[in-house]
């Protein structure tokens, strides 16, 4: 039955997929007031990369409260926005992109819930400062009545033996059976060239990060939201938990990859990474470029293999 499902290129309350190949605000200004229940997306950062024309900042953050100011029109009162980023990079300088979008959203009302750090381990590597390891995913609602419901997405405990040691419930299981709250850092992994889910756009969510967000922040059948689609990430987290879901892409190549992805989510075979799967550890798979040959040879020829310090200086 699932792979009947037809993807619109028109947004439809009718339907349950609309995939809009073009500028989200024609996307948006055709979706009725108050009708999503998750908005999640991750803009472009401004940074230059081949979808995206480098503004100055200041004209970037107009066309950011253009687009969330038709989200929040869009969205349910019960709704949530969540709104991924990383930093803008100016001559070496880095504005982490949700202090100045931050705003944005508390002109428009909304309440800020989380600020939730999303850690991984892959990335450029900096030679004049530490290495990006982490980005942000602000989420507001709409309003204080808003829906959350964190069953679905809590992982395991850490003790799941330990008990109550005095008081009333003594030798009673303190924990909750069905997990932990995830808490607001999350290490999930990047999507990069060795994952599973890696196509050729160069900033993919992985599935697993909004699947996260679908089950906690939205009820079957409610609508999901991505005004800048890429890969079609956020669709597929919607119909996999059997959500709707819609986005607007501008670039035809992204609109394609995202028709392949959904399609293949709708016939089961698309590959994703699970939920909750423990993020690989070299050291416990007993990878063996964990041996460090430089260990192994003269001084001499150790030293060679190691960058001069001098490159790392301040002038
Ligand atoms: C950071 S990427 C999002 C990638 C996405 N999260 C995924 O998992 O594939 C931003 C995307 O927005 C698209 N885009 C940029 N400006 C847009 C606009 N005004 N309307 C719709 N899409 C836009 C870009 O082409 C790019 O694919």
């Amino acid at each position: 039955m699932i792979n009947k499902i037809a993807i619109s290129d028109k947004f439809k309350t009718s339907e349950r997929i609309a995939i809009y190949p073009g500028e989200c605000l024609d996307l948006l200004k055709t979706v009725p007031n108050n009708s999503i229940q998750l908005v999640v997306t991750s803009p472009p950062y401004n940074i230059g990369k081949e979808y995206e024309k480098k503004l100055n900042l200041k004209k970037y953050i107009d066309q950011q409260a253009a687009v969330i100011t038709e989200c929040v029109r869009v969205l349910s009162d019960q709704g949530s926005i969540c709104w991924q980023v990383g930093n803008y990079v100016d001559d070496g300088a880095i504005i982490p992109l949700d202090t100045v979008l931050y705003p944005i959203f508390n002109d428009l009302g909304l309440k800020m819930r989380n600020r939730i750090i999303w850690h991984f381990e892959q990335g450029l590597h900096c030679s004049k400062r530490f290495s990006g390891r982490y980005e942000t995913i602000i989420w507001f609602t709409k309003s204080k009545d808003y829906y959350f419901n964190l069953d679905p997405v809590r992982v395991p405990q850490k003790y799941p033996g330990k008990k109550y040691f005095k008081g009333p419930k003594a030798g009673e299981y303190s924990c909750n059976p069905l997990g932990k709250n995830p808490g607001d850092i999350w290490v999930i992994p990047n999507v990069k060239s060795n994952h599973v889910e890696k196509t050729e756009h160069p900033c993919q969510f992985p599935v697993e990060l909004i699947e996260r967000f679908v089950l906690s922040l939205t009820r079957e059948d409610d609508w999901v939201l991505d005004p800048f689609l890429g890969t079609g990430t956020s669709v597929v987290a919607a119909i996999k938990h059997n959500r709707k879901g819609a986005g607007a892409e501008v670039f035809p190549k992204y609109v394609k990859i995202a028709h392949d992805r959904i399609k293949q989510e709708l016939g089961g075979i698309l590959k994703t990474r699970p939920m909750n799967k423990p993020v690989y550890d070299p050291e416990k798979a007993g990878n063996s470029l964990r041996i460090a040959p430089w260990g192994q040879i003269s001084p001499s020829e150790q030293l060679r293999l190691l960058e001069k310090p001098e490159r790392y200086c301040a002038k």
